[in-house]
């Protein structure tokens, strides 16, 4: 059985005290044992969110990371083995925003997947196809070509030590989900390109769902067979519904 994982991106969000707010609320919550729970502040609230969370069973993750893993002259950006030091233990790797947004190609994916895995890290690599290309018909073919620029240059057995999140560009953000059948379509080809090369990694793998994630939908779209939990956005600034969405994990 895979360990369920459900990770909570919390985008360009948070003032000190805000961040505050939501570490008091997440510190309530009932969390259910069986689920690997993540956040993701911004790189500024990365420290008050270790500290803040001590103690508690949920993981601190970073949105992003430079391309390299060691410390150097690379202005505005952080290394991964400086993520490391800081206590964070995932980190997210080509998130449609800073594709799409910030030019990110799939090199530069690479090399930061890379360099999270160099540095102990878990790369959560995200990957989606947006609404023009699911309206080609082009969804199956967009993903297994941003899985696979990673597997041919690094192997595939680099996904033994990642989690896959499948976010359809169409649904971040906007309040539309993928349905569960959608969802389920995607994750199952995934699975089944991994497979291809081994299957035993493929069982294993954990490949989450992303795109406008709540309380209401979690429970239905995590009942999917190869859908192993949620990457959640924007209700996971809320941390009652954010706790609530865990817990459909766990259920
Ligand atoms: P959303 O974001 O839940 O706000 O749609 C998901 C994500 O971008 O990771």
């Amino acid at each position: 059985m895979r360990r369920p994982m459900v990770a909570g991106n919390w985008k360009m969000h948070g003032t000190r005290a805000s961040v505050a707010e939501l570490i008091n609320g997440l510190s309530e919550q009932v969390m259910p044992a069986g689920v690997d729970v993540a956040v993701f502040p911004s790189c500024l609230h990365i420290s008050q969110v270790v500290d803040g969370l001590a103690g508690l069973a949920i993981a601190v993750g970073a949105q992003d990371c430079a391309t390299e893993a060691q410390q150097g002259a690379l202005t505005g950006e952080v290394a991964t083995s400086q993520l490391h030091d800081a206590r964070c233990s995932l980190v997210l790797v080509g998130h449609s925003e800073r594709r799409s947004l910030l030019g990110e190609g799939d090199e530069v994916v690479t090399r930061k997947f890379a360099a999270a895995q160099f540095s102990g890290l878990l790369p959560v690599l995200c990957v989606g196809e947006t609404l023009a290309q699911r309206e080609a018909g082009q969804t199956l073919e967009v993903v297994a070509a941003q899985l696979s620029v990673v597997a041919d240059a690094l192997g595939v057995e680099v996904f033994a030590a990642a989690v896959i999140a499948y976010e359809p560009v169409w649904a971040i953000g906007t309040g539309l989900t993928a349905s569960p059948e959608q969802a389920q379509e995607v994750h199952a080809a995934i699975r089944g390109q991994l497979a291809a090369k081994s299957p035993e990694l493929a069982g294993k793998v954990r490949i989450i769902y992303g795109g406008s994630v709540k309380a209401a939908s979690a429970a239905e779209l995590f009942g999917m067979p190869d859908i192993d939990g949620g990457l959640v956005g924007g209700a996971s600034l809320n941390a009652d519904e954010f706790g609530a969405i865990c817990r459909a994990a766990g259920s």
